[in-house]
């Protein structure tokens, strides 16, 4: 957790976009929500795809643990917020979004009760295998029944090149979700033309994969 607050200081934050992520656009519709449901966007960063979603007319909850993030996300983006201290959050609030800065295993069910989406892109890679199963387990606890997931993936050799972003592969991604969600995989696709930094370690392929969830 120290390390993540650590990048977002030096700024070494290679993971984040100035464009709202091209499945989120293409896919977005897995989600088949209604204008105004809320989506949930957990370890959000700063990112667009949070603007994105709100320029969709969805309302956006968001959970990151930089304070320094969440303050460039409402700069960078001209939003006025209030705060307010939820629990152990400060919660940083907007028209349509509120982003909950803090840890994301503090999050309690009662703050996500009228999400009925949730964007993952780089929040379960983002983390060691020994926290993904405890992430999900998490993600479990806090949505209500029926939530629909949209989950962005990599898989490359592990062993080729170290993490974040870790390699989570079809098999994990069925294992992690298999007992209360339903899943199904959208796309999968090797991307290693476009990945640079993955060319330059001699990593043998990288697949982007997309899956819709639901939880059971
Ligand atoms: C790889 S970045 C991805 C950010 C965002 N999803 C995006 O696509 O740009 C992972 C983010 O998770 C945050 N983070 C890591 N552990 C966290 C935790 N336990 N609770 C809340 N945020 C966390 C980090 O500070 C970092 O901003």
């Amino acid at each position: 957790m120290t390390d993540w607050i650590q990048r977002w200081k030096e700024g070494k934050i290679g993971w984040h976009r100035q464009q709202p992520n091209s499945k989120l656009i293409e896919f977005i519709g897995c989600f088949q929500l209604d204008k105004g449901a809320q989506v949930f966007v957990p370890l959000c960063g700063k990112s667009v795809d949070m603007l994105y979603l709100l320029n969709q007319g969805y309302r956006v909850i968001g959970v990151e643990i930089s304070i320094l993030a969440v303050e460039q996300f409402f700069k960078d983006n001209q939003l006025q917020y209030t705060i307010d201290c939820i629990g152990k959050f400060r919660v940083y609030s907007a028209e349509r979004i509120q982003i909950y800065c803090g840890d994301y295993f503090a999050l309690k069910p009662e703050y996500l009760t009228s999400v009925v989406g949730v964007y993952d892109r780089a929040a379960l890679i983002a983390l060691p295998s020994e926290l993904r199963e405890k992430y999900v387990a998490h993600l479990y606890a806090i949505i209500s029944q029926n939530c629909r997931l949209l989950l962005l993936t990599l898989n490359y050799p592990q062993l080729q090149i170290s993490g974040p972003p870790f390699a989570v592969n079809q098999e994990e991604v069925r294992s992690l979700y298999e007992k209360g969600f339903d899943c199904q995989q959208l796309q999968c696709f090797d991307d290693l033309e476009n990945e640079p930094k993955f060319q330059r370690a001699n990593v043998d392929f990288i697949e982007k994969a997309t899956y819709c969830l639901r939880k059971n």
